[in-house]
């Protein structure tokens, strides 16, 4: 009998040992499978990503190097989504620029899913006429989201200091920009590919084949009468750097709305590539 209590007593203290030392392992386990988990989708994320969205936001989604599906090198329709201003912070500017109210995550993964009207940016959820189950769309936000590591986020890159008047960007001449005159087949590149203003607005030599903005193929008479003492260059540039400052009165499917529908990211993208791409675009715009 004593033994039995004895022998019961110890069997049921090595339970307890046993199961307690399991509850202690259960965070960090649940933690190991979460990582695992996360892993997989970023995985997952990158092979979607590469199939489907690398040819307009290209190699490493930094809108430098984009390749048709025949393995041409092609301009980039896309924006860069390893930026900065779109994954770093509580509240990257992209979200600010687009006010939108939400987290990064909601941003980005309604972006993905919605996609843009009025842009090339196609919806990708089934939702919304896409491709892709919902968990396809997180998927491939967690690829996005990722590039949001503490050494990418850390240093905010330099942003371009624009001068006010567009005279005098294009004679710049400091330590961090030299101005040389534009090259306007450059700038159609630029319209068309690089930052797909033609996406919204259009091509230059085909009235109404825009399908948001206003058609830009006039604007170097039209911009010199939209904002009392500014040229057409120095309208163009203040529209492109802050299109909220004047809102065009008529868009394709009626008035402009306010605020703007163009994003109001143009002047740091633009800074940070080149800022001869401005002058570039403006002699490609408006012939200076
Ligand atoms: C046909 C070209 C094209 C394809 C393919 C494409 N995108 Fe885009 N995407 C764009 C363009 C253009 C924009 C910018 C739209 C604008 O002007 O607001 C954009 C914007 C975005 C944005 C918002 C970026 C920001 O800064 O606001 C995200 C996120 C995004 N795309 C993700 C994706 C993902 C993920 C895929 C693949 C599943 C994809 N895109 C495929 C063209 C494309
Ligand atoms: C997402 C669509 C979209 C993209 C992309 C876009 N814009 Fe716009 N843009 C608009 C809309 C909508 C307006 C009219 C509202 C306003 O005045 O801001 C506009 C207005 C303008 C105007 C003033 C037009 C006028 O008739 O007064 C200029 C100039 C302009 N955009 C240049 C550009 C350039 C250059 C690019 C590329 C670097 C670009 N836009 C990219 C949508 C876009």
């Amino acid at each position: 009998m004593q033994v039995k209590i004895v022998i019961g007593t110890i069997a049921f203290m090595l339970t307890m040992i046993i199961l307690g030392y399991a509850a202690l392992r259960e965070p960090e386990r649940l933690e190991h499978f979460t990582h695992a988990r996360e892993g997989r989708t970023i995985e997952t994320g990158a092979k979607i990503y590469i199939d489907n969205c690398s040819t307009c936001h290209g190699v490493a989604a930094k809108a430098e190097e984009c390749y048709d599906a025949g393995g041409e090198l092609t301009g980039c329709q896309g924006v860069p989504l390893n930026s900065y201003w779109l994954v770093c912070g509580d509240q990257p500017e992209q979200l600010v620029n687009a006010r939108f109210e939400g987290t990064k995550e909601q941003f980005i993964e309604r972006t993905i899913a919605a996609g843009r009207s009025g842009t090339v940016m196609p919806a990708w959820a089934a939702q919304f006429g896409g491709p892709f189950r919902d968990d396809q769309v997180k998927d491939v936000a967690a690829y996005v989201l990722n590039f949001a590591d503490d050494d990418f986020c850390s240093v905010e890159p330099s942003r371009f200091a624009w001068p006010e008047a567009v005279a005098d960007l294009l004679v710049m001449d400091t330590e961090e920009f030299t101005a040389v005159p534009g090259d306007p087949e450059n700038g159609a590149e630029l319209y068309a590919s690089t930052y797909g203003c033609s996406s919204c607005h259009g091509t230059i030599d085909e009235p109404g084949s825009n399908t948001q903005g206003p058609w830009l193929g006039d604007i170097a008479e039209v911009g010199a009468t939209r904002v009392e003492g500014q040229t057409a260059a120095q309208y163009v540039y203040a529209s492109i750097l802050n299109p909220d400052a004047f809102i065009a009165p008529d868009c394709p499917n009626g008035p402009c709305t306010s605020p703007s529908a163009m994003s109001a990211g143009f002047g740091s993208r633009i800074g940070a590539n080149s800022p001869q791409d401005m002058i570039d675009l403006l002699v490609y715009l408006v012939g200076e």
